[in-house]
């Protein structure tokens, strides 16, 4: 099989990595990929969001199956353009990626299915915003509809925070078009956790869970990142919890959208909060997240190829996926600066060295390659250390024992990553 993933990012190096192993495989092409993924793949000079470059390669190039990573190209309906040509695409349809496109239709379907999530509103003017917040309290959750680079939500403890976050989103259009529409939601209370299903349009199987941490620093202080690190499983999330999510959450949402027209296929990522009431979803994301992918991909041992095209074809089977027993852990090195405004062609050595320490992969997020092959860092999120060890404590040491061996003077990571799940470990 010929297969194209479309992205550029750490989730999709992983994707990569997983994929080549596949004996179904006979060519691995990446659009655009990166510096570590050319290692993996072909990278084609093609962004992820060139809709039309990327439809007339998979076709000049008859592509087996499309594997796309992030939101933007589903938002902007490559599925729909590639399906029309008759390629499979493991990926949803422009209808069905408004679950992540925009919140107020994500809510609006998830309120109508039944499914436990947080109360809410949407508005298309300041003042009945403002009215909502007012006669609710804080604290309250203030969400931009459309797509801001996952920076459209603020946790407003007090009612000036919300009602500052309404000015400023609807307002001053910090997040421009992203803000002409406000979800104004109840604030739950919990530990959060992300789950992860693979979706045939009518079947979910159940693709693993993970738990990320988003804030920059040490101790989950600091503004908030795309993920600073991930480890799976999930342990908040117990078997029966899982199965919870599965019935409660994910299969009305697979129903709804088959109703409205616009079956789901792909993976459907659960953002889920574990309030003392049971599981609420807060968010779903129509993708693989970002760093949870890294170790997912680490724990699956099943040929994953056969089952992204079995669900992009409609016709998933039972088989679940199979999981190393070990835990996996990801730490992210990101770029001095991030998540504001940091330096680019910064260069990095020794990554083979980091490579050789036992169950650790590296993974390239936002790298390419300089003229004498060297890497040079040119994103915000650049590499993410991945291992996998006997308990999360091991998979931790191995991931900084890799990141130790690294040089990278411009570069940084968090020093806690998986700190709750090895309190939990330590019985804490
Ligand atoms: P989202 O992009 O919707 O996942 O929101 C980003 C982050 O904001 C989530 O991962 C949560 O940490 C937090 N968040 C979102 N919605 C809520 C909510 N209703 N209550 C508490 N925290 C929330
Ligand atoms: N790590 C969170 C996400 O991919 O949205």
């Amino acid at each position: 099989m010929k297969v194209l993933v479309v992205g550029s990012g750490g989730r999709e190096h992983a994707l990569c990595r997983k994929l080549k192993q596949s004996p179904l495989l006979t060519k691995l092409y990446a659009a655009p990929g990166n510096a570590g993924i050319a290692q993996d793949a072909s990278c084609i000079a093609i962004k992820a969001e060139d809709v039309d470059w990327l439809v007339r390669f998979a076709v000049q190039e008859k592509i087996d199956l499309v594997v796309i990573g992030p939101e933007a190209p589903l938002v902007l309906g490559l599925t729909d353009r590639l399906q029309e040509k008759g390629i499979p695409v493991f990926g949803p349809t422009q209808a069905a990626a408004q679950l992540e496109g925009s919140k107020g239709f994500m809510k609006d379907v998830v309120a109508k299915a039944g499914i436990p999530t947080a109360w809410y509103g949407r508005f298309t003017g300041i003042d009945q915003a403002k009215d909502f917040v007012r006669q609710k309290g804080a604290p309250i959750v203030v969400k931009t509809d459309g797509l801001a680079a996952g920076k459209g939500v603020v946790v407003a403890m007090t009612l000036d925070e919300a009602l500052a976050a309404i000015d400023k989103m609807m307002g001053d259009k910090v997040f421009g078009a992203a803000g002409n529409e406000l979800v104004i939601e109840e604030y739950l209370d919990g530990e959060e956790a992300s789950l992860f299903a693979i979706c045939d349009g009518k079947k979910a199987l159940f693709a693993g869970a993970a738990q990320d941490h988003k804030r920059v620093g040490d101790g989950d202080t600091g503004p908030n990142t795309g993920g600073m690190g991930a480890y799976s499983p999930a342990p908040v999330l117990t078997p029966q919890l899982e199965q919870e999510c599965m019935d409660r959450l994910i299969a009305p949402a697979l129903i709804a959208m088959a109703e409205l027209g616009a079956p789901y296929t792909g993976v459907l990522f659960a953002g889920i909060m574990i309030t003392k009431d049971g599981p609420k979803l807060l968010e779903f994301n129509v993708r693989y997240g970002d760093p949870e992918t890294q170790v997912l991909m680490a724990r699956i041992t099943n040929d994953l190829l056969p089952i992204l095209l079995a669900a992009a074809q409609g016709r998933l089977s039972d088989t679940p996926l199979e999981w190393s027993p070990q835990p996996a852990l990801v730490v992210v090195m990101a770029a001095k600066g991030y998540p504001e405004s940091y330096e680019k062609y910064t260069r990095i050595d020794n990554l083979d060295q980091a490579a050789k320490v036992d169950g650790v992969t590296i993974l390239h997020a936002g790298t390419t390659a300089g003229p004498g092959g060297e890497i040079m860092a040119v994103g915000g999120r650049v590499l993410g250390i991945t291992a996998l060890g006997d308990t999360v404590k091991d998979a931790q040491t191995k991931a900084y024992q890799a990141i130790d061996k690294i040089t990278w003077p411009h570069g940084f990571c968090r020093r806690d990553i998986g700190w709750r799940a090895i309190a939990r470990e330590d019985g804490k």
